[in-house]
């Protein structure tokens, strides 16, 4: 059987940690498709750039032709979805890109993906699978008393961001109950560690904290994050790739349920610790209460025992040891940090693959 996968967005956070560990443990051939959108970072793969089983296209899952060409030509045993419009707060301004890349971009993903699978040999049919990357947004806003997120909870989505995700997820549903696709979805809850950008909570109090900015917690700070560090995230789609029942759904999370103004005073007191400020002063000082998100959701918690129970996966990083990690990571990678905040990195491509005389399609 051929031993190669296709990730789709795997130049984002948690696309380009899973690629690098996926070829780090030797696991076999990754196309990587990406549309390099904002997002997208080819800087995020430069220590796999050249590997010999690592193949990086341009383009986009909308594409139904170029993934048919892609899909005959490598002939994966698998397809993992984490392509997608991640971020909330732009969806708030601007929903349409959510919609076509996460509904309208899924759908052609699995058209193609359908007509591939269909065309395989018994065998081959019956190893492959579609695993996509969902998010426990999809399941609204809990409570504070409430139970967490189980894989049974009602779809309640609050946002353009995850009401365009649990249509992608319906979609998936879909091909396994209509056409007998072998799916597995992933539901899970905030990641955090490297190359996460700096839009997102924790990298951008980092980021803003070093550069003597204010650090901006939106509403009173409350809010309840359930955070997962993005290496435990992909050893848990690495365990529902190898031995998830086909069909199912798996929460995956962290165990680590923390209000927004927690998170932000521990990075603080960190970063005092590590890099302290030149005033002598704690980064704290530079907390800014700022107007909340609009329908901002006020708890999420993911319940992972069934993915326990069933497939034996659980976080290794306790909160502590993963946001020192992210932290230290942030610090040594300054270049990094600054290259995508000047929105350098986007010229770095073309750039790049000048230098080499390679055209990006
Ligand atoms: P990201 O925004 O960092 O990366 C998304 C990647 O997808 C980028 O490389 C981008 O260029 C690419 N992309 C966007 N539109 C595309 C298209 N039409 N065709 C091909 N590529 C396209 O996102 P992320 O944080 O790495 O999230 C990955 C997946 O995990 C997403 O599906 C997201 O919904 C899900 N998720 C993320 C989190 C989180 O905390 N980051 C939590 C739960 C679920
Ligand atoms: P974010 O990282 O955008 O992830 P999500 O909205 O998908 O959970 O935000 C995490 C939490 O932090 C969320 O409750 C919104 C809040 N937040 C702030 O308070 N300030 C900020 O500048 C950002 C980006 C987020």
């Amino acid at each position: 059987m051929n031993n190669c996968i296709i990730v789709t967005g795997g130049a984002g956070f948690i696309g380009s940690n899973f690629v690098n560990s996926w070829l780090k443990l030797g696991l076999g051939k990754v196309v990587n498709l990406d549309k390099l959108t904002y997002a997208g970072n080819l800087a995020n793969l430069v220590d796999v750039e050249h590997h010999p089983e690592y193949v990086f296209v341009h383009g986009d899952i909308a594409d139904q032709d170029l993934l048919a060409e892609l899909l005959t030509e490598h002939q994966p045993n698998a397809v993992v979805n984490f392509a997608a419009e991640s971020h909330v707060d732009r969806s708030i301004h601007g929903p349409e890109d959510f919609i076509q890349t996460n509904v309208v971009g899924t759908f052609h993903l699995l058209q193609a993906v359908r007509a591939y699978w269909s065309n395989l040999t018994t065998e081959h049919k019956q190893s492959f699978r579609f695993l996509h990357v969902s998010t426990d947004e999809v399941y609204g806003s809990l409570g504070k008393a409430d139970a967490a997120f189980t894989e049974t909870q009602p779809y309640a989505p609050n946002s353009p961001y995850s009401a365009s995700k649990a249509a992608s997820d319906h979609l998936v549903r879909a091909y396994h109950h209509t056409y007998g696709l072998p799916t597995l979805t992933t539901n899970c809850s905030n990641n955090y560690g490297p190359y996460h950008f700096p839009e997102k909570l924790i990298p951008l109090v980092i980021h803003n904290a070093l550069a003597g900015k204010p650090l901006p917690i939106y509403g009173n700070g409350q809010q309840i994050r359930d955070w997962l560090y993005v290496e435990d995230h992909c050893a848990a789609i690495r365990t529902v790739l190898a031995a998830g029942r086909v069909g199912e759904v798996y929460n995956v999370g962290g165990w680590n349920e923390k209000p927004n103004i927690e998170v932000v005073k521990t990075l603080c007191r960190i970063l005092d610790a590590k890099s302290p400020r030149n005033d002598g002063k704690p980064y704290a000082d530079q907390i800014a209460f700022v107007e909340d998100r609009p329908g901002h959701d006020q708890r999420y918690a993911i319940d992972a025992t069934k993915i326990a129970n069933e497939l034996g996966w659980k976080p290794k990083e306790t909160f502590e040891s993963g946001i020192e990690k992210t932290v230290n990571w942030y610090l040594e990678n300054q270049d990094w940090v600054n290259n995508v905040s000047s929105g350098e990195y986007l010229n770095w491509v073309q750039t790049h693959y000048s230098e080499r005389g390679e055209e990006l399609a």
